[in-house]
């Protein structure tokens, strides 16, 4: 429990993060990544370089800071960052290391004058009662895991047993466990994290498994990425039986159990985790209308797939929208709109909408969801990358 005294100055720092916090957690990476190189492995360098990552931690700093009261009204915040960990591996005995470069950052970038030994005392306190309340939260997610028939604690060596290509940038990969023992099932929507060595650097990454569950393989799709790390390698290194290390089965973008009409939107390789939950929606026989939009035809993936399901599920419908017009039927041209989601999605708009996406793209979808009177609590959206807000 943290002391009134220490919740009072941290709360007093809050206009502080609101207009430094991202100077703060930027210099606090700065530290970190030059003179811990054990962690550096977990955190992707494309996520600093863009600042998103920095970004993110600012915010759940901030967001921290500002319901220190009352912990419980932080939302799906700390679900959203006890998964994100899991699926990366972060574990309790990197938490120190986090704490005093955060705390050296914060002296650093406040200066003496404002970081006071007290504000010191105060965030070292903050600092350690959220370590405590997300290595709690992480250990009963590794623990559910690994009692999980097919499930597993930590890094488990799998071997590439097929590779087929999707789409002129999205190849998908089918990933065995090198043990030949079972995998865990998983939730529509959830996503693994890989680990593997790229020009003898250790890196992860996170992929959305694209395929419903079947008990002894997982499917990731991978777009290529121009001068990406390790996408390229997948494309391109990694042959049949290569290996590859995966962590367990993470996530949150998930369908909530029910019987509301489903809308899946998504947008590129937005669309992996979408199947899986497509296919749970012909499973259950819920209502569900289908929306993909691509660049054009040759990037479009997984067209066959969708149609044959949508074919013997008297209750799916898809639409596909390209934004430059090709030589396949589709039922549009142009980029997601209020107007053409008006057209296709359910006349009653008490729907459950999930989408997914580049960020520009769910905000537009965001935004024309609000539109068309879709309840904001019935809007779910995942990024492929540090969370963010979506400006719509
Ligand atoms: C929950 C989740 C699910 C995901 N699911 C999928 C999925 O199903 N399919 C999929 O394809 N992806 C998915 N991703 C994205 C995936 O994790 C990777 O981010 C993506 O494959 C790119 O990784 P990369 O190593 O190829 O590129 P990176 O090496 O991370 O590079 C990305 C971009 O940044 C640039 N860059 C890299 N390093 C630097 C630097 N130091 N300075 C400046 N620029 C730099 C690169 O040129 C490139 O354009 C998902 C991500 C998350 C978080
Ligand atoms: C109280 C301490 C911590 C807080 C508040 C925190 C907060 C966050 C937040 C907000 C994100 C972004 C989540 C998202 O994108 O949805 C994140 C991601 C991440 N965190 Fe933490 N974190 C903490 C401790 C740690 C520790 C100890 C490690 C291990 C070294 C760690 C490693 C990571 C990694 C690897 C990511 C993903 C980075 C990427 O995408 O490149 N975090 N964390």
């Amino acid at each position: 429990m943290l002391s009134a005294q220490h919740r009072d100055i941290v709360k007093a720092t809050v206009p502080l993060l609101e207009t430094g916090g991202e100077a703060l957690t930027r210099h606090f990476y700065g530290i970190m990544l030059a003179e811990y190189p054990e962690v550096r492995p977990l955190f992707n360098q494309a996520h600093q370089a863009s600042g998103a990552q920095p970004r993110a931690l600012a915010n759940g700093i901030l967001q921290y800071a500002r319901h220190i009261d009352r912990l419980d009204t932080l939302g799906p915040l700390v679900g959203q960052i006890v998964q994100k960990h899991v699926s990366l591996q972060v574990l309790p005995e990197q938490y120190p290391i986090v704490g005093s470069c955060l705390l050296r950052a914060i002296r650093e970038v406040l200066g003496p004058d404002i970081a006071t030994d007290a504000v010191i005392e105060a965030w070292a306190a903050a600092y350690q009662q959220l370590a405590d309340l997300l290595i709690g939260a992480e250990e009963d997610v590794y623990a559910a895991a690994a009692a999980t028939p097919g499930g597993w604690r930590g890094a488990r060596r799998f071997e590439v047993v097929r590779k087929v290509p999707e789409s002129v940038e999205i190849t998908s990969l089918y990933l065995r466990p090198a043990d030949g023992g079972a995998v865990m099932p998983f939730k529509p929507g959830q996503y693994i994290g890989i680990r593997l060595t790229v020009d003898g650097q250790e890196v992860r990454r996170n992929y959305s498994l694209s395929a419903p569950p079947n008990g002894s393989t997982y499917r990731i799709s991978v777009k290529r990425e121009p001068g990406g790390v390790v996408s390229n390698h997948l494309h391109d290194a990694l042959g049949i039986g290569a290996a590859i290390d995966l962590f367990p089965p993470a996530g949150e973008f998930v369908l909530a159990p029910g019987e509301r009409p489903l809308a899946l939107i998504s947008g590129g390789v937005g669309i992996t985790p979408t199947l899986p939950m497509l296919h749970a929606a012909h499973e259950q026989r819920r209502p569900v209308t289908f929306v993909h939009f691509a660049r054009n035809a040759a990037v479009h993936a997984f067209r066959d797939w969708v149609d044959d399901l949508v074919a013997r599920s008297p209750q799916a419908r898809r639409f596909y929208c390209h934004e430059q017009a090709g030589t396949l039927p589709v039922d549009a041209h142009g980029r997601a709109c209020t107007d053409l989601l008006a057209r296709w999605l359910p006349q009653a708009r008490d729907m459950d909408a999930y989408f997914i996406g580049p960020p520009p793209f769910m905000a537009a979808v965001k935004r024309a969801l609000g539109e068309l009177g879709v309840p904001p609590a019935q809007m779910h959206w995942e990024f492929f990358g540090p969370a963010a807000a979506l400006e719509t």
